[in-house]
């Protein structure tokens, strides 16, 4: 190695092992309740993860090419109203692309990506060391539902947290809320939060962000089922399930389902579950906010706006949260 090799960052993986104990219990409790029901959070194993990076390239997701856009216009003001040599702590990693525009314009002094896929968190973490080689990386492995430690290393540092992609929406109005106060709790009274959070609009336009004619989503929400037989030794057949999404304008939200195609039973776990015809499992919920719905569940956690940035159709707003 040459004396003149680029200063490194520090690099450390925090492993928390995060709830893997509960999985079968958790997903038992929802295969036999009425209506089915699973966690969202299971869709994110190795292979889900991937098929989640490939919806955010299809073109009905205009979610994450909307964001993109307004990161790109806008990063240079929000690093202007954020503190120096912080710590950005981002819920949920796996958005690279993003993270590299983010950090290239805040410019802090560590990382903390949080994830619950150890894997593709440590994969994302050490490309991005390699790319920023003076910053610190300290990989998370986490469920950020639950309050987790900060590494002892960037306790001194002013904390900017992050939660792109509008993935505050997978949680239940009360869980967001909880979300958000643990996410307060843990940047602490002079922290900042740079939230991205997708806005209710035409229904035919979320419809088919969800049901592309690829079928990429479709592949994602059945991976679900593949990652149960993988994790709990389970037997499902994934031909005996179809993916299906619509828009519920009570609630608010996107709802992903996978319908049973026969009546048929399934090992999980050692336990049988049975299930009808035309039975549903509700996988997902992914609830969209008007901006005035969005600040006010973030001022129930304590949170005060900086900056709302919005694109030309008011499709998604990236808001500039402060915790003071
Ligand atoms: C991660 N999250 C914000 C995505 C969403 O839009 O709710 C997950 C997703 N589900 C289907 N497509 C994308």
């Amino acid at each position: 190695m040459s004396d003149q090799a680029a200063p490194k960052g520090d690099y450390h993986f925090y492993d928390y092992k995060p709830a893997q104990d509960d999985m079968a219990d958790e997903v038992l409790q929802g295969l036999t309740s009425s209506p089915k029901h699973i966690s969202p959070k299971y869709f994110y194993d190795t292979a889900g993860s991937l098929l989640f990076e490939r919806i955010t390239e299809l073109k009905e997701y205009y979610l994450t090419r909307t964001e993109m856009a307004l990161f790109n216009a806008h990063l240079p003001d929000i690093a202007d109203q954020l503190p120096q040599h912080s710590c950005l702590i981002e819920y949920g990693s796996g958005s690279s692309l993003k993270i590299r525009k983010v950090l290239e314009n805040l410019v802090p002094r560590a990382y903390v990506p949080v994830d619950i896929s150890s894997r593709h968190l440590q994969d994302n973490a050490q490309a991005l060391q390699e790319d920023f080689p003076e910053l610190d990386v300290y990989p998370v492995c986490a469920d950020i539902t639950q309050v987790f430690a900060l590494p002892v290393q960037v306790e001194w540092m002013p904390k900017v947290a992050f939660f792109p992609g509008s993935s505050i929406g997978n949680f239940e109005p009360h869980e967001a809320r909880d979300f958000l106060r643990n996410v307060h709790q843990t940047i602490g009274p002079e922290g900042a939060l740079i939230i991205g959070v997708d806005r209710k609009k035409d229904h035919g336009v979320l419809e088919a962000a969800y049901n592309d004619a690829k079928g990429v989503t479709a592949a994602f929400n059945l991976n679900v089922l593949r990652h149960f037989n993988q994790a709990l030794s389970a037997n499902f057949d994934l031909s005996n399930f179809r993916h299906e999404a619509r828009y519920d304008d009570l609630g608010g939200r996107v709802q992903m389902f996978l319908k049973s195609l026969e009546d048929q039973e399934v090992q999980v776990n050692g336990e049988k579950v049975h299930f009808c015809a035309n039975e549903i499992i509700h996988t997902e919920n992914s609830y969209k906010y008007h901006p005035e719905e969005f600040l006010s569940l973030a001022d129930g956690a304590g949170f005060k706006p900086l900056a709302q940035y919005d694109d030309k159709r008011g499709w998604f707003s990236i808001y500039l949260l402060s915790s003071a």
